[in-house]
């Protein structure tokens, strides 16, 4: 049976190769069958729970669409919209609010990294940020969830609101509980500077990310200069463990060629690192080029890319209007 597949993407900028491979990749080959009901969001409510310019905003939002679609997204089989556009995703959210329980969202570690040692000037909506994405997910009754590995404690979460929503109202399956789809390798692509830390749209020095905008000059530079160890090209998969960096390094060639991390590492056991990061670079090329080419294009075009996204909100919006009201129901209003 097909699937009924939701996901999002923040429009923060600097969309990066660990946003590639550890959703947006996943989310083509969704698209790709055609069994599949795909609804891709660009997530910019949930972005504004940390300051944001609102001209770069806009150009961001702009900027995911062209990213999704120059990845090989296609509009005509998948809806993309901005979640800021169906009206349902807001009033979803401060309905499962009343559902979901401080204590889980308590323990939320995204929140914490976030908000880091000064909580108490955290807005409410990044404390609360978790709720809104399981809004987003249950208006859709969507099986399944493609994210990175970073998301899943909020699936669990949403998983929750969800069993919690049916029995409180006395509704069997009412809200769909959805199964996340993490890559069971690579799913947490690591900084080119530091192999313990994610790599990250934040993060300042552009050095540590691969943007999917970089042009062939940027990727070269950053895989020469990526971090790595004196020692010479691993023999094994356990001795990975402890070197993180050679560890990202041969997991990204892996994830972009297609192959186990083991055959990788057979291929290059006896090399030169520099042998390996010419290749690394080569394929990097060859994978990310062609899409910040196509961005590039697609960026030209914002009369086409506001189309879809119009078209995408009309077509969300014509499902979600229905589950709230379904919602608003059950509830007694
Ligand atoms: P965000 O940019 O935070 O909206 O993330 C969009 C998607 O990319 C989510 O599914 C994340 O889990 C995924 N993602 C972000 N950073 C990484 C990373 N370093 N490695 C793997 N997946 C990531
Ligand atoms: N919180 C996700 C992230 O930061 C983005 C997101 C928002 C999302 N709503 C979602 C992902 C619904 C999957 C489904 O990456």
């Amino acid at each position: 049976m097909g699937k009924k597949i939701f996901s999002g993407v923040q429009p923060t900028g600097n969309l990066h190769l660990g946003n590639y491979l550890g959703a947006i990749k996943n989310f083509v080959d969704l698209n790709n069958d055609p069994d599949n009901d795909c609804i891709f969001c660009v997530v910019d409510l949930h972005a504004i729970t940390v300051k944001q310019d609102p001209k770069e905003l806009k150009n961001n939002i702009r900027e995911t669409v062209a990213t999704f679609i120059a990845s090989g997204i296609d509009p005509k089989k998948s809806i993309i919209f901005n979640q800021s556009g169906v009206a349902a995703h807001s009033e979803g959210a401060w309905i499962l609010s009343c559902v979901a329980r401080m204590g889980w969202l308590n323990r939320m570690t995204q929140f914490k990294e976030k908000a880091g040692k000064d909580k108490e000037k955290a807005s409410v909506g990044l404390y609360s940020y978790p709720v809104l994405m399981a809004a987003d997910i249950l208006l859709y009754d969507a099986t399944h969830v493609p994210v990175g590995d970073d998301q899943k404690q909020h699936l669990e979460l949403c998983r929750d609101i969800a069993q919690k929503f049916n029995n409180d109202f006395d509704q069997d399956n009412f809200l769909q509980v959805p199964e996340p789809l993490i890559q069971k390798e690579f799913s947490r692509i690591m900084s080119l500077k530091d192999g313990s830390k994610k790599m990250s749209k934040s993060e300042l020095s552009d050095l540590s990310r691969i943007n999917l905008t970089d042009d062939r000059d940027a990727i070269e530079n950053k895989i020469k200069k990526a971090k790595t160890d004196p020692l010479p090209m691993p023999s094994s998969v356990e001795e990975l463990n402890e070197r993180l960096e050679a560890r990202n390094l041969l997991g990204i060639y892996s994830s972009l060629n297609n192959s186990t991390l083991q055959s990788t590492v057979d291929n290059f056991s006896g090399k030169n690192f520099s042998e390996f990061k010419n290749q690394l670079s080569d394929l990097l090329v060859k994978k990310i080029e062609p899409i910040s080419l196509e961005i590039k294009k697609l960026l030209n075009d914002r009369p086409y890319l506001d189309k879809i996204l119009l078209e995408g909100v009309e077509k969300a919006n014509s499902i979600a209007s229905k589950k709230i009201d379904r919602i608003k129901e059950i509830l007694g209003f």
